[in-house]
């Protein structure tokens, strides 16, 4: 089974968030399926500097107003297809935001290449490689399916990270895309006049999923589905939640260098060290009281603004806070004002920091989700496995893979972190209080560390169910 893996960031090469992961851990998992997968990514600096000895695979005289060529390699361990084309890609930064902040005014262009190429390359059309499968990761590579339908192809799986970035564009660019006008209707890119990539990848591709089972039934509801509810009630049949697992050598406590000290389930004295590590990074005031840790961008999808308006308060009850996170301006904002007011209490970073974001999770009591959508999250399973216990908003994944500490669940033994809903200012008041009522009871905390840290969080029960997907499809 040879899968083509098409993604617009894939760790450790690039990364802005989850989806990168994903990415980056899918191909190992899925090779003790019995799975071959091959990702196809875009020649960003960083992707072109990490890659070994590539070879061109096929050049293109012109792709999107420029030259370009797919090269064939490896990088950092992963088996990629780089497209190599400067004038899209060769940019510094963010892969989707310029300088000022705002989308790359050539996006559409950008990632309608990608899609072509992966079409293309998928079916045998550029070398000695053809796809059993195409599995496409969000409005990026979602193009492909749509070329694929209108021509001709492999079967193919788009997978739905975040239905919120659908890959929108004025109805003009049409003509770049290169498809049969028939293509601009109800079940191919048009979207309320204009153009979807992501609505073109779900009204075409053969099977879709999301990555949890809830978010797969919330997307299909007008105050999840971002105006793409309908067309997923009527692709229901196809569409399925398979949750996210987390590479489990990257995330390992015990062999972790990002750490001040390792530790395990059987022995987490070491932890320790980690939260005074944690105290001076942070300037925090020393102590054995709760720190609550944060990693995570600053969003209104993560509900850090109803949380930073939370931080006098949440200092009053005794509580530390360690956040390191990067994002909207005016949420940025609000928590340095709130960390220059209450020094020694409430420590912020604001910087992307993929060691720290390790010590976060080694050395902090709590990791802090509390998102008003949440198609998986990953933070909170690698708090599960850091023995940072989840306190998260009901929602998507976060409600799949946490188990709230209510008494039935204590009673049974079975509590992983503390859940709470509605999303609001009441409700996460609540649950922090309740997640410092449980942190003073050394027993119980303790308990809900280790069944944390015992937890499967690997991507062994999620890789099967991908490689049943694709055997089906085929
Ligand atoms: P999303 O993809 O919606 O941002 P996830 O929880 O799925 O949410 O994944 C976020 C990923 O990004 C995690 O690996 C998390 O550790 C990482 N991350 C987020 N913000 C930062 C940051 N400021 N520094 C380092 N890592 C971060
Ligand atoms: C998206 C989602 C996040 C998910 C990640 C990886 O970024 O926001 O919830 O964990 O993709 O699937």
């Amino acid at each position: 089974m040879q899968v083509l893996s098409v993604a617009s960031e894939v760790y450790p090469l690039i990364k802005t968030g989850g989806l990168a992961d994903v990415a980056g851990a899918l191909p190992a998992a899925l090779a003790k399926q019995g799975v071959t997968m091959r990702t196809l990514m875009p020649g960003y600096p960083a992707v072109m500097a990490a890659l070994e000895k590539p070879a061109s695979f096929h050049s293109f005289a012109k792709l999107m107003g420029g030259t370009a060529t797919l090269l064939v390699g490896k990088a950092k361990g992963l088996d990629v297809f780089v497209l190599d084309a400067p004038h899209l890609f060769d940019r510094k930064g963010n892969p989707y935001l310029g300088p000022d902040g705002k989308d790359w005014p050539d996006n559409a262009q950008r990632f309608a290449a990608l899609s072509q190429v992966a079409a293309q390359l998928a079916r045998g059309e550029l070398g000695n490689y053809k796809a059993d499968v195409l599995h496409l990761h969000d409005w990026q590579s979602a193009l492909a399916a749509v070329y694929i339908k209108y021509n001709s192809g492999p079967k193919s799986v788009m997978t739905v990270h975040n239905i919120a970035f659908k890959g929108e564009f004025p109805a003009a660019y049409f003509n770049i895309l290169d498809l049969p006008p028939q293509a601009f209707a109800i079940d191919g890119v048009e979207f309320y006049g204009n153009l979807s990539f992501l609505k073109g990848g779900l009204a075409c591709a053969n099977a879709i999923t999301t990555v949890s089972p809830t978010y797969a039934s919330e997307i299909c509801t007008a105050d999840y589905g971002m105006g793409l509810e309908g067309l997923l009630q009527s692709r229901r049949a196809s569409l399925s939640g398979i949750v996210n697992g987390i590479d489990i050598d990257v995330w390992n406590p015990a062999t972790d260098k990002a750490l001040a000290a390792n530790y395990s389930a059987a022995d987490i004295s070491n932890r320790a060290s980690n939260k005074r590590a944690i105290e001076k990074r942070f300037n925090l005031e020393p102590g054995d009281g709760i720190i609550h840790g944060v990693v995570s961008r600053l969003t209104w999808q993560k509900g850090l603004d109803i949380f930073a308006s939370l931080l006098d308060w949440l200092v009053g009850t005794g509580a530390r806070l360690a956040l390191i996170g990067t994002g909207e301006a005016a949420i940025e904002a609000a928590v340095m004002a709130a960390a220059a007011k209450h020094p020694g209490r409430i420590g912020v970073v604001t910087a992307y920091d993929e060691a720290l974001s390790h010590l976060v999770q080694g050395g902090c009591d709590t990791m802090l989700v509390p998102s008003r959508f949440e198609p998986c999250g990953l933070t909170q399973l690698y708090g599960l496995r850091y023995g940072c216990v989840p306190v998260v908003a009901r929602t998507g994944g976060l409600a799949d893979t946490i188990i709230d500490a209510n008494d039935a669940a204590l009673g049974a033994g079975v509590a992983t972190g503390v859940q709470f809903s509605p999303v609001d200012r009441f409700s996460l008041q609540n649950a922090l209080t309740r997640a410092a009522t449980l942190y003073n009871n050394e027993t119980a905390w303790k308990n809900m560390q280790l069944r944390g840290m015992n937890a499967d969080v690997s991507w062994d029960h999620s890789a099967a169910a991908y490689s049943a997907l694709y055997k089906g499809l085929v």
